[in-house]
This record gives C-alpha cells, sequence and structure tokens, in this order.
C-alpha cells in the first residue's frame, strides 16, 4: 500500500468519478491511501460518493460538478488546486448508440471532446507536473470495442482506439521519466452505462465494477494495455489473432445491434 502511495500519490484525479466503474476507481484509490480529486457533472451523486469516502478512509477529497466536453475550466479548476497529483484515471465516456448517419453532428462532437480531447489535454496537464517529480501513472479507460470496427457504435469505438494506441505510445515514451501508463480495454462492466445501454441480458463475462477497478490498478506498471476478466481476453485472443477482420465486426456487430 506505501509502495502504491509513494509512487501515484498524494492526489489521485479521477476524471467521471460520479458513479458505476469511476466511483469504483475512486474507492480502490481511497483503499490505497490516495487523496482524491473528483469531476463529473452530477454534484448530488459527488457528494453522496465523498460523504461516504470519508466515512471509511482517513483521506481528503476535492470535488467539483464539471462537464468534460468543456474540457478548459477543468484544466482551470484541476491547476487552481496546486495540487501533487500522481496519478489520473480517466474514465468518463460519451457513447450514443445508433448508425452514424441518425447520429448528430453536436454528439459526433460530444465523442470526440469527452473521448478524445478531454483525456489527451487532461493528461498532458498531469504529465508535466509528473515528468518534473519522474513519479507518477495515468490509466486511460479503453473498450475491446476499440479493437475492431463496432457497428452501431462506431464512433465511441474508434475513439476507444484512439486512447488504447495513445496508452501505449506514452507507455514507452514515459517510461524513462519514472511514469506508467496503463490503457484498460474492458469488456462490458455492470455499470449504471452499461444498464441503461443493454436491452438483453448481460454478456457473458460481464464482470464487476470494482473488480475492474482493482484489476486495472494493480496492473498499473506491468505493461501498456490491460484486459480484464479471463472470458474477455480469449474473447480479445480469437477476435484478434484468430478470426478474420471482417468476421471479428460481424460478431461486433452481432453483440451490438440489441443497444439501444
Ligand atoms: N460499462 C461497460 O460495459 C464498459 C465496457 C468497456 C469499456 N468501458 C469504459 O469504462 C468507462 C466507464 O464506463 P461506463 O459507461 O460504464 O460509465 P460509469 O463509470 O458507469 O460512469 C461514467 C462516469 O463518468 C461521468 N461522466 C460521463 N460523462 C461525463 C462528462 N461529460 N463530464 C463529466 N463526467 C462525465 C459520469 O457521471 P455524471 O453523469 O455525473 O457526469 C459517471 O460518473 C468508459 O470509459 C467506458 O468506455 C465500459
Amino acid at each position: 500500500m506505501q509502495c502504491f502511495k509513494s509512487k501515484y500519490g498524494p492526489w489521485a484525479l479521477v476524471a467521471g468519478a460520479s458513479e458505476g466503474l469511476g466511483a469504483a476507481f475512486a474507492e480502490a484509490l481511497a483503499k490505497q491511501g490516495l487523496n482524491l480529486i473528483l469531476i463529473a457533472r452530477r454534484s448530488d451523486k459527488l457528494e453522496e460518493l465523498t460523504n461516504a469516502l470519508k466515512n471509511k478512509y482517513p483521506i481528503e477529497i476535492k470535488y467539483r460538478a464539471l462537464d468534460l466536453a468543456d474540457v478548459e475550466p477543468i484544466k482551470l479548476y484541476v491547476s487552481q488546486l496546486g495540487l501533487d497529483i500522481g496519478l489520473l484515471v480517466y474514465n468518463a465516456a460519451y457513447s450514443p448508440i445508433g448508425y452514424f448517419e441518425n447520429i448528430s453532428d453536436e454528439n459526433l462532437a460530444k465523442i470526440v471532446e469527452v473521448n478524445i480531447k478531454a483525456p489527451l489535454l487532461l493528461s498532458k496537464l498531469v504529465l508535466t507536473q509528473m515528468i518534473e517529480k519522474r513519479r507518477g501513472g495515468l490509466v486511460l479507460m479503453s473498450s475491446l470495442a476499440g479493437s475492431q470496427g463496432s457497428p452501431k457504435i462506431a464512433t465511441y469505438a474508434a475513439s476507444k482506439a484512439f486512447n488504447t494506441i495513445l496508452a501505449e505510445g506514452l507507455w514507452k515514451e514515459l517510461r524513462k521519466h519514472g511514469i506508467d501508463v496503463l490503457a484498460a480495454c474492458a469488456g462490458a462492466i455492470s455499470t449504471p452505462g452499461y444498464k441503461n445501454a443493454q436491452t438483453t441480458k448481460d454478456a457473458p463475462g460481464t464482470l464487476d465494477a470494482s473488480k475492474v477497478a482493482e484489476k486495472t490498478l494493480r496492473a498499473l506498471g506491468k505493461g501498456p494495455t490491460i484486459i480484464p476478466g479471463v472470458i474477455n481476453n480469449i474473447a480479445r485472443f480469437f477476435m484478434g489473432r484468430i478470426f478474420s477482420r471482417k468476421l471479428a465486426i460481424s460478431i461486433m456487430d452481432n453483440n451490438t445491434k440489441n443497444l439501444s
């Protein structure tokens, strides 16, 4: 525990922290003794989570209701806090479901803002500090949906591919500065976001959010990517190595066509 805290503490920033996997990351980090900066849009949820974590763990928490679709006020807020941030977990994502022609230009742009621009610029902000200190960590939440074309969530999936590839490049670049970077390429996770999108029963291998958060944090420093869950690793092996690209996309299509 001391090692995790001295490497990635004293403060961790969780972007998209009010519920589901984001809240699970906050709790897993609180368990490690890290102080938290929590960002999401719903203030009431952030307050509830802050109170619950403060009752359980002897840590400090700052939270602010902000929209990651507009990253500049968040950069300002984080900079003005002036805290020593040793870890950024970028968890939030925007994933409108539907065929490309039916998604508004505004919503397509929001995918880019929340899933690409905000993780990029927040990473830059905190990594600059970390490079000076020669320690720290960055976790970008990605998805197995970003491993091949994914109909009905095509733009979201492409944005997740961006995060995986970004994390891989930064993993190599930043090792020499003592900074660990990780993309967590998750399969289905039981979160409110997932439950809202599913019309049928949970996909095989659906994982609990706290398990995903804990496995991800344990993998930090061990390589550029993690795929939490045995079934997801098997699925990835077949989709990436055994099946043709066309077949992998068709299998994905079969899974995503029921999303609404
Ligand atoms: N769930 C899955 O099955 C699954 C599978 C693969 C990958 N993933 C990845 O795992 C991560 C979490 O997924 P999830 O959808 O299940 O979400 P979640 O962790 O249940 O919730 C998303 C969190 O992000 C916040 N958020 C969303 N949009 C935001 C915005 N514009 N500004 C600020 N905060 C925002 C939400 O809070 P507010 O609503 O209060 O803002 C919430 O706290 C995502 O990166 C997703 O791509 C999930």
